[in-house]
């Protein structure tokens, strides 16, 4: 039985006056690629944002409900954010590398962690590398600058340096849409692999990503979650007519 890793309770979330979360309870299990979908402005990035409080950052935003990450409540007051979000890493749909080497991006985590020592960060640089399914593309230029690689190659660094600090979940928002096919299909098989030692929440508007590499899609509309199931079933055989309007194309 694959348990819940987090779970979400009738969460509201306002910028300002306007709702844009109205209530989302979920459940995300441990183990699986979670994928959600809907149309442009559904709130599919603020709810993955509220994951590991990177709407924190954002100024008037008012969340209310519970989002408990291994049964314990993300937005308590004893929940320590920096800590948060090594455990819930984020990926974002433009590659944001830093204006560092390639190694210096991977192992920047760390050494925020005070973590310094050459063997441990070597080690940990070509794990994280050889999981995000860039090793072989930069082993030899480590200490380039990683704003010269491609932006496929440039996502795969962001994706390391992700997994550079070990954590439970990996948020990812639309972490395909600015690349060419070949480099998105590299990272969904790269996320294929990661399946086995991560949880993965994956932001999506390709119903094919969606339904090729996850186990459970989650359909968001306005601020509400319409329906969320097993992949297989939310596209064969959704029970929602929203969502069969949906994945048919008939909007969005
Ligand atoms: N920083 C923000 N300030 C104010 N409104 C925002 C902000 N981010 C998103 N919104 C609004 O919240 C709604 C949901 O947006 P978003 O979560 O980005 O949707 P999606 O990722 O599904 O396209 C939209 O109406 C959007 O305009
Ligand atoms: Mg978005």
């Amino acid at each position: 039985m694959t348990t819940a890793i987090i779970t979400a309770q009738d969460v509201h979330l306002y910028y300002g006056k306007k709702e844009a979360l109205k209530g989302i309870t979920m459940q995300i299990k441990r183990g699986e690629i979670t994928a959600m979908i809907g149309p442009s402005g559904c709130g599919k990035s603020t709810f993955l944002r509220s994951l590991n409080r990177m709407n924190d950052l954002i100024s008037n935003v008012k969340i209310t409900g519970e989002i408990d990450l291994e049964g314990q409540n993300i937005y308590g007051s004893e929940m320590d954010t920096v800590q948060l979000r090594k455990r819930v890493g984020m990926v974002f749909q433009q590659p944001n590398p830093f204006p560092f080497s390639i190694y210096e991006n991977v192992v920047y985590g760390l050494r925020i962690a005070g973590i310094n020592q050459r063997e441990r960060l070597d080690e940990a640089v070509e794990t994280s590398l050889r999981q995000a399914a860039i090793w072989d593309d930069v082993k030899d230029k480590l200490d380039q600058s990683a704003l010269a690689l491609s932006g496929g190659q440039q996502q795969r660094i962001c994706i390391a340096r992700v997994l550079a600090v070990q954590p439970e979940v990996i948020l990812l928002d639309e972490p395909t849409s600015a690349l060419d096919p070949i480099s998105a299909t590299k990272i969904e098989n790269m996320l294929l692999e990661l399946r086995q030692h991560y949880t993965i929440v994956i932001v999506t508007h390709s119903m094919h990503q969606a339904s090729r590499i996850s186990d459970q899609t989650a359909f968001f509309y306005q601020g509400e979650l319409i329906e969320m199931d097993q992949t297989k079933q939310i596209f064969l055989n959704p029970r929602e007519q929203k969502t069969e309007d949906y994945i048919s194309g008939r909007f969005g």
